[in-house]
């Protein structure tokens, strides 16, 4: 069933590719673009030139600091909360405004670039140590890694969060984006659209998988033991985190990406990884041979966010932190033909008159 039209990014399930705005293939972007310059892409439909670029992370970088609403809503919240609850929270202090107001491209930087400050400090109260303010002269993931631990971020590191940021930038008519433009569609301001889509993002069939992946290779804990949970797993009839998508019928073309990126990135944790992705690859091929239930992203991910630094508390948020591009993304587009999604439903109820009333004695 199609419930938009869309020109942000295409997930093209049977050939295993994903398009990014402009018909760009994930593969071809990745070595290239940075985060900022794929958030660049997604918003207005075109690469940057130097000049414009050079402009939206100077409009980034200025946008970082919380307003006061969120600073407060951050620090009124008991630290060991749920981080995607903090999220969620501190996003719609910053979006309050007096009054009900159209969503626009410099509200869409401007909530981008926060992300990163509510995650570093998300992170710094967690670990009961003072929050560390933005710094205007990092990019976007290097930023972030600084503002989590107030140590210049090494080029590595950077390099692997900023990977990861463009690959989860946009993905289709997924449940978050959908959430989000079924906000957009009543007409609703920005900031609204991305809080409902924080709250579909934080359930583990969507954006929880990440760090459902990485418990489970905590569980496996070595390439020796794989063989053997995997198997009592299934037998439980227990899924494999990070394996099977709705959409991709081949395997995910960001895992492959990241699955590379792992070996460099987290050595130790890739050997058990590997193992665990070639005996759940064949457990998964015997139970179904003819539905071909492949890695995702979530898999190599979870791994590839380990090496950059990130503790797995803090996955969802920095899943967020990049998908936050492609909702806005997905909201202005879907401006400029705005109409109520209002799906049909079954009703599965008893027909009028079936059933006589029943009032509480008055
Ligand atoms: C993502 C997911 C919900 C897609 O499911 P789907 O395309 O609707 O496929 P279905 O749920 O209909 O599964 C089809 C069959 O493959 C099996 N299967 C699918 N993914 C599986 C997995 N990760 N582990 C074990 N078996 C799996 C199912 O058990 C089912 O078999 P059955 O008919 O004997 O019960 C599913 O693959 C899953 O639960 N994956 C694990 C969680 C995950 O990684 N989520 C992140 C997705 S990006």
């Amino acid at each position: 069933m199609v419930a938009a039209e869309t020109a942000v990014s295409e997930v093209d399930g049977a050939n295993g590719r994903l398009i990014y705005r402009g018909g760009y293939l994930i593969e071809d972007l990745v070595p290239v673009v940075g985060y900022e310059e794929a958030a660049y892409l997604l918003w207005n439909g075109e690469l940057p030139n130097e000049k414009e670029l050079d402009a939206l992370r100077q409009r980034m970088a200025k946008a970082r600091e919380l307003n006061k609403a969120a600073k407060g809503a951050l620090t009124a919240m008991d630290p060991t909360t749920d981080p995607m609850d903090i999220l969620r929270t501190v996003v719609s202090a910053q979006g309050a405004a007096k009054t009900l107001t159209k969503p626009t491209l410099d509200e869409a930087v401007a909530l981008t670039a926060v992300f990163p400050t509510i995650v570093g400090a998300i992170h710094r109260r967690r670990q009961g140590k003072e929050v560390v303010l933005p710094r205007g002269d990092l990019g976007h993931a290097a930023n972030l890694l600084w503002m989590m631990t107030g140590e210049e971020p090494a080029a590595d590191k950077v390099h692997w969060l900023d990977t990861y940021l463009v690959l989860l930038a946009d993905h289709g008519l997924n449940a978050s984006t959908f959430a989000a433009r079924v906000v957009a569609s009543t007409g609703s301001d920005l900031a609204s659209c991305v809080v409902g889509a924080i709250a579909a993002l934080k359930g583990p069939a969507h954006g929880g998988a990440t760090l459902a992946a990485r418990n489970m290779l905590d569980k496996i804990g070595s390439a020796d033991n794989a063989e053997r949970w995997l198997a009592e797993a299934h037998a439980r009839h227990e899924r494999f985190s990070g394996f099977g998508h709705r959409v991709y019928r081949t395997y995910d073309p960001r895992a492959k990406i990241l699955r590379e990126m792992a070996k460099t990135a987290a050595p130790e944790l890739h050997e058990t990884a590997a193992k665990t992705e070639e005996v759940a690859l064949r457990i998964l091929h015997e139970a179904h041979p003819d539905r071909p239930n492949a890695t995702n992203v979530d898999f190599w991910a979870s791994v590839v966010l380990t090496g950059a630094g990130i503790p797995k508390e803090l996955f969802t948020t920095i899943f967020a932190t990049s998908r936050v591009a492609g909702w806005t993304a997905h909201v202005l587009e879907s401006l400029s033909d705005l109409r109520l999604i209002r799906p049909a439903s079954r009703w599965v109820g008893p027909q009028p008159g079936k059933k006589p009333l029943q009032l509480a004695k008055r």
